[in-house]
């Protein structure tokens, strides 16, 4: 029976290009949609950018965009990535396109008339420097338990508390660094406690086969209330007041849904979108009950994934997923934990533009994929063994071995004259596809891998049995050598067939080679018979120690050891120490800790930032730094450092400079870039001298 499939991956924030956590999800799915692809099944796999929210819009306003711009010119990059992956979505579309505003209004008037939409008056900080209410990421202080400084409203990354922002001491907003008021706002919230919507989503989650044991257990915790009542689902706070980026929820001026209520909303959007390119009809595909709809996402997302959205589905009278995959984060050696917006470690278009083998890193993650929560590590170590032995080493082997013989000795003709053995050791080949396609089927590549790459083994222990270069030089044996050979380019197809859901280029050649039509799972039980195949071209290089270190060296390092080389001179630094003076010379410098209450990019300038600092003088200094090229000023917001605090202000094209930051570089900042602003060990507080 042929499957209707609707599958998805994230849709990733438009605010930073791809990291290869992403690429990682991608994959994933991408294997998953190829996989029933090559089964026959009708598969519509697609994503959007996520344009929405206050972290976008915040984000483009500094850098003197308007969201609109600034997501357009995320969403330009992003098909480098997804061609140079071999990402095979049908459409890429972006959460503020026409048929999100529509379909989000759809939703929310469904839900509304459902009667689980109702408006609460709340009270919230309110900045009043930006006339805006402040998203809890912006709104810092003294934890309300230990005191640190400059904690997050939510969180304290020093004592590890958590509560509201309106518990915090001393609140401030890091946009402004004014001190935050309470204002009182109506929202609008979506009533996922009620009777209802818990009673669904325990049919739902608890549905065989729906969701992963371990992702079931998770969601059991957040349905389980304590004897006071306590706990289990809470209402939902679906609206933002203006300015937001986002979509108007009707009738309600000033009231713009919160993101991640239109986010999902998107993977229907995309979908319409492309059936709208196809003129294919999204209504009747949608209420289809055949078609299956399967979201790929990682394991921080859980919640809006397997409560929210199904609810949000389910009462507006739409199709519910079907499945929803989830899996654990990408860690790059030892477990070092990527930055969700700007990753680290590796750099997937740095990966490309080197020139590393993009099927390296499908093949990789793939054999390190199940289909559990786990986090997967990259280290280059790994990386260079898997592909170099087990990719390589045993698969790419056996055509090399034998493509020479039959091109040369025989015309480039295959033999159906398949002795026993032979016949036997294709018989066990085909045997494993259904075994192979369960695995990618239940996504467990790693396994999956493992099946093919013993399978591999037998194959080059038959060659090694066999010998065709001793055959090649022994009279009378042109019979055995074109059997043999045969059955090694007829063993290489089939394992061409059970890796092509990962390695989709590379299949692609080994079909030009093999002169046949794209393979599938069904060509598995077909053989190839007295074929003609077409010459054998090295299909794949193992991977070079060298250009793995070239990925991982920093940025720094790589242009200096492009630039320096043999000038490089024996100094601390780059530079001779200064001379030597006094205590009392030392003592004329007044340094003091500063808060970074506001950092801004100057126009018209491609070096400096312009900074707001507080030195607990109860008024702001204003100094420009030469950090524009290593600093995103939304990174240094709310950060302590050091500065300058009695320099004569000096007058700049941009401005009066009061004063300078501290901060280290090389003396030869072309050979070495680089530049790192000072930042006191954490409970240092704005104002204290350095000394
Ligand atoms: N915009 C939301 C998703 C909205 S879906 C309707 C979002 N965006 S994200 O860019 O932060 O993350 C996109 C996807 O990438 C998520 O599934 C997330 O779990 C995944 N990953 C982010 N960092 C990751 C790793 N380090 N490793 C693997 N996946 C990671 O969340
Ligand atoms: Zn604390």
């Amino acid at each position: 029976m042929t499957r209707k499939l609707f599958v998805t991956t994230a849709l990733p924030y438009a605010n930073a290009p791809f990291h290869v956590g992403h690429m990682m999800e991608y994959i994933q799915a991408d294997i998953w949609v190829r996989t029933q692809r090559m089964q026959g099944h009708e598969v519509h796999f697609v994503c959007a950018d996520d344009a929405h929210g206050a972290p976008i819009m915040i984000a483009a306003e500094k850098a003197g965009k308007t969201p609109q711009q600034f997501v357009a010119e995320i969403a330009a990059g992003r098909q480098q990535y997804l061609d140079g992956f071999q990402i095979s979505f049908d459409n890429w579309h972006s959460t503020d396109g026409p048929e999100n505003h529509q379909l989000a209004q759809d939703i929310y008037r469904a839900l509304r008339k459902e009667g689980l939409i109702f408006v609460r008056e709340i009270e919230q900080f309110f900045d009043p420097v930006k006339s805006m209410f402040l998203p809890d990421r912006y709104i810092k202080g003294e934890c309300p338990k230990c005191g640190a400084k400059d904690q997050y409203g939510d969180s304290c990354e020093v004592c590890g508390a958590v509560y509201s922002p309106t518990e915090l001491k001393n609140p401030y907003s890091a946009l402004s660094g004014a001190t935050p008021v309470l204002k009182k706002s109506e929202h609008h919230f979506f009533q996922l406690s009620s009777p209802r919507c818990i009673e669904f989503l325990q049919a739902w989650t608890n549905t065989p086969g729906r969701l992963q044991p371990e992702v079931l257990n998770k969601i059991k915790e957040w349905f389980t209330t304590d004897e006071d009542g306590a706990g289990g689902l809470a209402d939902w706070d679906i609206s933002r007041d203006a300015p937001y980026f986002g979509i108007e929820i009707p009738d309600a001026p000033g009231k713009y849904f919160y993101v991640w209520l239109d986010a999902p909303i998107g993977y229907l959007a995309s979908l319409k979108n492309y059936f709208g390119k196809k003129r294919l009809d999204f209504d009747a595909f949608m209420d289809d009950p055949k078609v299956e709809q399967v979201h790929f996402i990682g394991k921080d997302i859980t919640y809006f994934h397997t409560l929210f959205w199904p609810a949000m589905l389910h009462f507006s009278g739409r199709k519910v997923p079907n499945h929803v995959f989830v899996h654990g984060f990408l860690t790059v050696n030892g477990g070092e934990k990527m930055s969700k917006s700007r990753g680290t470690g590796i750099s997937p278009l740095k990966y490309l533009e080197l020139g590393l083998n993009p099927e390296w890193l499908r093949y990789y993650l793939a054999a390190k994929l199940n289909a559990k929560v786990e986090d997967v590590d990259f280290t280059p170590e790994d990386f260079m063994a898997r592909v170099n032995s087990d990719l390589v080493g045993k698969y790419i082997n056996i055509a090399s071995r034998a493509a020479g013989f039959i091109a040369k000795r025989f015309g480039g003709r295959l033999t159906d004259a398949i002795a026993a053995d032979g016949d036997a050791l294709l018989l066990g080949l085909r045997a494993a596809s259904a075994e192979v396609q369960r695995l990618y089927n239940e996504r467990d590549y790693g396994k999956a891998l493992r099946e093919i790459m013993l399978l591999a083994d037998r194959v080059n222990e038959y060659v090694d049995q066999n010998k065709p270069w001793e055959l090649a030089k022994q009279p009378d044996s042109d019979a055995r050598l074109q059997d043999v050979c045969s059955v090694c380019i007829e063993a290489f197809r089939l394992l061409t067939i059970y890796l092509k859901p990962v390695l989709p280029a590379l299949a692609a050649k080994v079909e030009a080679f093999l002169q046949v039509a794209p393979l599938k799972f069904a060509d598995a039980d077909a053989r190839l018979g007295a074929h003609a195949i077409g010459a054998y071209q090295h299909l794949m290089q193992r991977v070079d120690a060298k250009l793995l270190d070239a990925l991982f060296e920093p940025p720094a390092a790589a242009a200096a050891s492009a630039a320096t080389a043999s000038i490089e001179v024996d100094l601390p630094g780059g530079e001779a120490l200064a001379q030597t003076i006094t205590i009392e010379d030392f003592a004329k410098i007044d340094l003091r800790i500063a808060r970074i209450v506001n950092a801004e990019h100057v126009e018209g300038s491609d070096k400096l930032l312009r900074l707001t600092l507080d030195v607990g003088e109860g008024r702001h200094r204003n100094v420009f730094s030469g950090i524009k090229s290593a600093y995103a000023p939304a990174d240094l917001i709310g950060k302590l450092t050091v500065m300058v605090a009695n320099l004569a202000p000096r007058k700049m094209k941009f401005g009066v400079s009061e004063g300078m930051v501290l901060a280290a570089s090389h003396a030869n900042e072309k050979a070495h870039p680089g530049i790192y602003v000072l930042e006191p060990v954490p409970g240092a507080q704005a104002g204290m001298r350095v000394r």
